[in-house]
């Protein structure tokens, strides 16, 4: 089979380094792809935007399967785009990828379903989502409702940050449209936990719960970024948790979005906060997470590809998805000034000096004239495996040490 992938990071690496260890593979694309990508895959120069120039593409090459693990041309309507034109892909449709695409739509969702979440309000004006505030128990929080490149979601420990935020949102515009609308949530005190389900619009089936690191200092502190490392199993996940997100969560969400008539088949992400008062869910993603695809997908037993093929032609039920009984510690390298500022094109070395059994997926990077740069905030990934948690944190920031760029940065705690 001739598969394409869709995007340029490295959980799109990760997806076109576990598809094509699968024998059905033929070949594989990945547009646009980076410089890790180009290692398992051809990349191609078309845009993930660009729905026209990337069915002509998979029209051309006979591309029997399409891959699309990026939320943003999901919400745009990829997967509904490549169906109108008879190509096979996976992922949700524009209808199931509102899950993501809208908080409001998303909550009041959970609401329906009685899915145990945050309680909260939808607020389309400044007066109103002030005055919402001013009655308000603090800290909370206040969500853009649509997609904001991961900075829409701003924790107000007082009226002072609320009024500020609000300001940002309605009134200097800072997030564009999708500021229209804000959710603002209690803010709930816990553990957080994702957990990615392979779904084919009826089944669901759960990936290992993993532990993502999303703000940028050691010790959890400084803004939040797309995630600076992962573990995986997540130690607080533990069976008990499982089977009750399972009954909770998972299953109503599945049933739910039927009901609707927007079944979801793709990789639904649920993050999860495990609070005193039980597991509530904080956010859907239409998508699977990064890091967190890097951190897992070395563990899947089973060929990546059977598995979308299962979840889209519905017999998700009928396939046994097994994974190693192992851990896994991913840690991410950054550009120093990630997420704010930062320089980029700097020269990666070190890369021939990592040990076999460690695996580097890129994030940003690019090669000019037989360079490999940095091309990006996050650069790339380390992600080992071992038997349980410490060792594999141990090999990762051994290995870790061995690349070097200017300004390298990754958190020191990951894991540990
Ligand atoms: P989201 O974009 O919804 O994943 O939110 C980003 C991060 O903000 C989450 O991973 C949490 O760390 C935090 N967060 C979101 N909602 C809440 C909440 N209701 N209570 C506490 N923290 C939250
Ligand atoms: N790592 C979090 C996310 O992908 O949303």
């Amino acid at each position: 089979m001739k598969i394409l992938v869709i995007g340029s990071g490295g959980r799109e690496h990760a997806f076109c380094w576990a598809l094509s260890k699968s024998k059905k593979a033929t070949k594989i694309y990945c547009a646009p792809g980076n410089a890790g990508t180009a290692q398992v895959a051809q990349n191609v120069d078309i845009g993930t935007f660009d729905f026209d120039g990337l069915i002509a593409f998979a029209k051309a090459e006979g591309i029997d399967l399409s891959v699309c693990p990026m939320d943003a041309p999901l919400v745009a309507g990829i997967v509904d785009a490549f169906q109108v034109a008879g190509l096979r892909i996976f992922g949700p449709s524009k209808a199931a990828a509102e899950i993501e695409g809208s908080k409001a739509y998303s909550k009041d969702f959970m609401r329906k379903y009685n899915i145990p979440t945050a309680e909260y309000g939808v607020f389309n004006s400044l007066n109103a989502a002030m005055a919402h505030c001013e009655t308000s128990k603090f800290p909370l929080v206040i969500k853009t409702d649509g997609l904001a490149a991961g900075k829409g979601v701003i924790i107000c420990l007082n009226m002072a940050d609320a009024d500020e935020a609000l300001h940002a949102i309605f009134t200097d515009k800072k997030f564009g449209a999708s500021g229209e609308k804000v959710v603002i949530e209690e803010f709930l005190d816990g553990v957080e936990c994702s957990v990615l389900a392979f779904c084919d619009g009826t089944s669901v089936v759960p990936m290992p719960g993993a532990k993502d690191h999303k703000a940028i200092y050691d010790g959890d502190l400084g803004p939040n970024t797309g995630g600076m490392g992962v573990i995986t199993p997540n130690p607080q996940y533990n069976e008990e948790i499982a089977t009750h997100c399972m009954e909770e969560i998972f299953l109503p969400t599945m049933e739910g979005m039927r009901k609707e008539g927007r079944p979801f088949v793709g990789v639904l992400f649920f993050g999860l906060m495990l609070t005193s008062d039980g597991p509530k869910l904080l956010e859907y993603n239409c998508r699977p997470g990064d890091p967190e695809t890097q951190a897992l997908l070395p563990l899947l037993e089973t060929d990546l590809l059977d598995i979308t093929q299962a979840c889209m032609d519905g017999n998700l039920d009928k396939l046994e998805i097994l994974w190693k009984d192992n851990a896994t510690c991913c840690v991410m390298a950054a550009s120093g000034g990630y997420p704010e500022h930062f320089e980029t094109k700097y020269p990666i070395s070190g890369l021939e000096n990592i040990n076999n059994g460690v695996l580097i997926f890129h994030s940003g990077t690019k090669y000019v004239d037989g360079k490999l740069i940095t091309a990006g905030g996050r650069v790339l990934c380390v992600v080992a495996m071992a038997k349980n948690l410490q060792e594999a944190g141990k090999i990762a920031y051994e290995a870790i040490e061995n690349i070097h760029f200017n300004d390298i940065y990754y958190r020191k705690d990951i894991g540990v």
